[in-house]
């Protein structure tokens, strides 16, 4: 399969490798020289994203750990390419077999068969596989490090799994204080726990269930991004739902803004410590594809993990005959709080280009 994917106008990444082959990586082009990164910090978003952490995740035990093989000199970045590698160790392919004739519903293999051909490798998912996020979670950590030089913070939590949904608002300080308290990456104590009884009781039915991710991000300077196909808003939308598994994305009062009146959903202009904001944020820091320099934040809508123990009724595509179909397998049966490591990273990748649209190299370093 060609390699005709990749992101970005100028912070650009392409991925390579598939969910079990020998490794997976990603070249990134357009990062400033000079910028001394942190490697202990690339791991850490590596491992905030690796599955087997506790039992609502994946047992796929997988180390993701990462290294440079070009672009990189004493841990600081050339100007050149960056190619990050990283093995897959923890491979099962004969899990995926069984799959060949019964087509796991609401997953890759016919879509993709449809599009590339009966030949093509979709052992774990080969490269349509949530495995690899990992190389966009090492690229996005890049991103992060960029953003962080110019006092640019993002953070994300889970704000609702199921029907159980957190309504409270958090500054990025309050939700990067609570998130790795617990395996949700919730925020409210109560909630969390409510939360994480919902899926436990899921595991035991051999069933699966999603939930909505939210992203804040404070300090993003006003005035970035284009009109029209390359405004803020299209391209963290297109890069969002590139992540699989997500259904949507919701600026600021999002889907509610259509139930509200103009009086009530316009967002007046203040002076606050001398500094132009608005009163409200009910677009979420974003207006007509341009930042307002009010924090932007979004909503993300998770699906519910497709593979599940939970026996399904469906096709045979070679007898053609309907079939039960147990899914075996190692699956997390809520991905929300891993997609969300992959949702930030593919943001944090979307701001930092604008940023460099923007700005000069020179001012990044
Ligand atoms: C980090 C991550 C891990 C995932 N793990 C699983 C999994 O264990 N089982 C599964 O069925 N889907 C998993 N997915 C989701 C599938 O990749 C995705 O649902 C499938 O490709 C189709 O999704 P789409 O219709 O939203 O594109 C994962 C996704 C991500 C981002």
């Amino acid at each position: 399969m060609e390699n005709r994917d990749f992101f970005g106008r100028f912070f650009q990444i392409e991925l390579f490798g598939g969910s079990h082959s020998e490794e997976i990586g990603t070249i990134i082009k357009g990062v400033p020289e000079d910028i001394k990164l942190d490697l202990k910090f690339i791991q850490n978003e590596l491992n905030r994203r690796r599955p087997a952490q506790n039992n609502l995740s994946s047992q796929r035990n997988e180390p993701d750990k990462f290294h440079f093989t070009e672009g990189i000199k004493n841990e600081t970045t050339t100007g050149e390419k960056i190619r990050i590698v990283i093995p897959n160790i923890d491979v099962r392919s004969q899990d995926y077999s069984q799959f060949e004739e019964v087509y796991r519903p609401s997953h890759i293999e016919y879509p993709a068969r449809l599009r590339y051909g009966s030949e093509i490798n979709l052992k774990g998912g080969g490269r349509f596989s949530g495995r690899l996020t990992a190389p966009i979670v090492a690229a996005g950590a890049i991103a992060k490090i960029i953003l962080k030089k110019q006092g640019i913070n993002i953070a994300g939590y889970t704000s609702q799994i199921g029907s159980i949904i957190d309504e409270n608002n958090y500054s990025v300080n309050q939700i990067q204080e609570r998130v790795e308290s617990n395996a949700v990456r919730g925020i409210d104590s109560e909630l969390t726990n409510n939360m994480i009884d919902l899926i436990e009781n899921v595991i035991k039915q051999e069933d699966s269930v999603g939930g909505v991710v939210t992203i804040q991000i404070e300090n993003y300077p006003p005035g970035l991004g284009d009109p029209w196909f390359h405004s803020l808003e299209s391209d963290l939308a297109s890069a969002i739902l590139s992540i699989p598994s997500t259904r949507g994305i919701e600026f600021g009062t999002g889907f509610k803004a259509a139930t509200m009146l103009g009086s009530e959903h316009n967002d007046p202009y203040i002076l606050e410590n001398g500094k132009i904001s608005t009163k409200s944020n009910n677009c979420g820091g974003i207006i007509d594809g341009i930042s307002i320099g009010t924090p932007i934040i979004f909503k993300v809508p998770i699906k519910p993990t497709a593979s599940i123990g939970k026996i399904q009724k469906t096709l045979n595509f070679k007898t053609k005959q309907m079939v039960d179909l147990t899914i075996k397998g190692r699956h997390d049966p809520c991905i929300v709080p891993r997609v969300l490591i992959a949702i930030e990273a593919i943001s944090a990748i979307v701001l930092v280009d604008h940023l460099l649209i923007s700005k000069t190299q020179n001012e990044l370093k």
